[in-house]
């Protein structure tokens, strides 16, 4: 039997979490092969309704869990992590304009930065799922000195999920038919999923469909799909970002089949200067993730992937003194 894993999740009481737990829990994230201690962090408020997750937990006998830790405490949950799924974010409430929203959170992910930094392993993966994901993970990051910045990564693969069934759908095809899917920038509307080295069936995707599509159809139905699932619903993606985070935990531990995309500290690729958490196409193997190079960027890209880039850059300014 291998050793386990510490794999802390946050707001673990939340939609999201109600099936990532589980889902961790059954094997999904690290195989079915690999026992895992849960350490769950919430807000002391909500931490009654964290131990009904618990007895659920428990009530489910997965042969994999070990251990589970509740608690309201980031040093607890924490402590020796190896994964750390931080999705416990502030929600927007009536009032709120972007820049409350982006300090209130500032100061929940600077906590969770630190807690990290004096707890958590060396070897810590760090997946930021709570918005605004990207610059989340750059203040979890900056407030990490002592991890590097690569540990910290923001969740693009919701969106790169999305973009890939959007595209498998028009053509008639299947999403495992579709390779080189790439969402670039931020998790918003902004974020620019591009077909321009998507293959369906080894064929280029964009002598599949047509420009008007591509353009009007495709990119704004990939960014907008979370507002298109709240209307529809009533509440937000949860299953489907559960399922997103577990994929791009396991691709970064276990391998990529071929190119995802994540959002991840920039570093001057692609002509996007460091400073921000910016996603990229990736491929992911040995446990260790690697920017695409070499990939060609027309206009048509190029404008889009500068727009997300500023959306980036400004959500920065606005937290500029939370960075350490
Ligand atoms: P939710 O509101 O159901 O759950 C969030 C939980 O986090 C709550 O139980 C809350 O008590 C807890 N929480 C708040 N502050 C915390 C803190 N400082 N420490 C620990 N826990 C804390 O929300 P849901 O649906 O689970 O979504 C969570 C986040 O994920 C939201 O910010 C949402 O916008 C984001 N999201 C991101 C996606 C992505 O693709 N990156 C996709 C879908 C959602």
């Amino acid at each position: 039997m291998k050793e386990p894993v510490r794999i802390a999740i946050t707001g673990a009481a939340g939609q999201i979490s109600y099936s990532l737990a589980f889902r961790i829990a059954s094997g999904d994230m690290l195989g079915k092969d690999q026992p895992v201690i849960l350490q769950l962090l919430e807000i002391t408020p909500a931490m009654d309704a964290l131990n009904g997750v618990v007895m659920e937990l428990n009530d489910c006998a997965f042969p994999l869990v070990q251990e589970i830790v509740a608690t309201d405490d980031p040093n607890v949950a924490f402590k020796d992590a190896d994964f750390a799924l931080l999705v416990g974010a502030r929600p927007r409430g009536p009032g709120m304009e972007r820049k409350d929203l982006l300090e209130a959170n500032a100061a929940i992910f600077s906590v969770q930065g630190k807690a990290l930094n004096d707890n958590a392993s060396r070897d810590v993966r760090v997946l930021v799922v709570g918005n605004p994901a990207n610059t989340n993970a750059l203040i979890a990051s900056c407030n990490a000195p002592d991890l590097n910045p690569g540990q910290f990564t923001a969740m693009m693969r919701l969106d790169h999920n999305r973009a890939k069934t959007q595209l498998a759908q028009k053509v008639g095809k299947h999403v495992t038919d579709v390779e080189s899917m790439i969402v670039w920038g931020n998790h918003s509307a902004t974020q620019y999923p591009d077909l321009a080295h998507c293959k369906v069936d080894g064929k280029a995707a964009l002598e599949l469909v047509d420009q008007a599509w591509y353009e009007n159809d495709f990119i704004p139905t990939v960014q907008q799909r979370g507002a298109a699932i709240i209307k529809a619903r009533g509440a937000s993606s949860a299953a489907s970002a559960a399922s997103a985070a577990i994929d791009h935990m396991r691709d970064w531990a276990l391998g990529s089949d071929g190119i995802v995309s994540m959002g991840i500290p920039a570093d001057g690729s692609y002509g996007v200067e460091p400073g921000i958490m910016y996603s990229y196409p990736v491929v992911c193997k040995n446990g260790q993730y690697e920017i695409v190079q070499g990939l060609e960027i027309g206009e048509f890209s190029r404008e889009r992937m500068n727009a997300t880039e500023q959306e980036l850059r400004e959500e920065r300014a606005a937290v500029e003194h939370l960075l350490g």
